[in-house]
């Protein structure tokens, strides 16, 4: 159950509607250690699911920091089938993390 968060919902919502208009956007949740953070990413995930988005979801670490565009290219990385392909995805979809 996902409690108390009905105008976190909503927006959650509308960017995911946003999305699908091709007009993407990025969110930002901040907040205190415990008070739900992970979980509303969970919910964003959902709810993109419901629409019909895939999704692809990566946690950041300070070691990351080496590579600031790590996480993407390894995100992008995950949707080849075959490993051959990965590159020519990355290259594709983001030329400026492309090795
Ligand atoms: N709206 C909610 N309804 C029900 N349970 C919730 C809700 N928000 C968070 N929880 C539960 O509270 C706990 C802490 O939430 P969560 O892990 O998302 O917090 P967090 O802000 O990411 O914490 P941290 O700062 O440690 O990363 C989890 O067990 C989560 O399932
Ligand atoms: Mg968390």
């Amino acid at each position: 159950m996902f409690v108390g968060r009905d105008a976190v919902v909503s927006r959650l919502g509308a960017a995911v509607k946003r999305a699908g208009d091709g007009r993407g956007s990025t969110l930002v949740i901040r907040g205190d250690a415990g008070i739900g953070k992970s979980r509303i990413t969970l919910e964003l995930e959902a709810v993109a699911l419901r629409a019909g988005f895939r999704t692809l979801r990566r946690a950041c670490f300070p070691g990351d920091r080496a590579v600031p565009s790590a996480w993407v290219s390894d995100m992008l990385r995950r949707l080849a089938t075959d490993p051959s392909d990965a590159q020519t995805i990355v290259a594709e979809a983001a030329p400026a993390f492309a090795a």
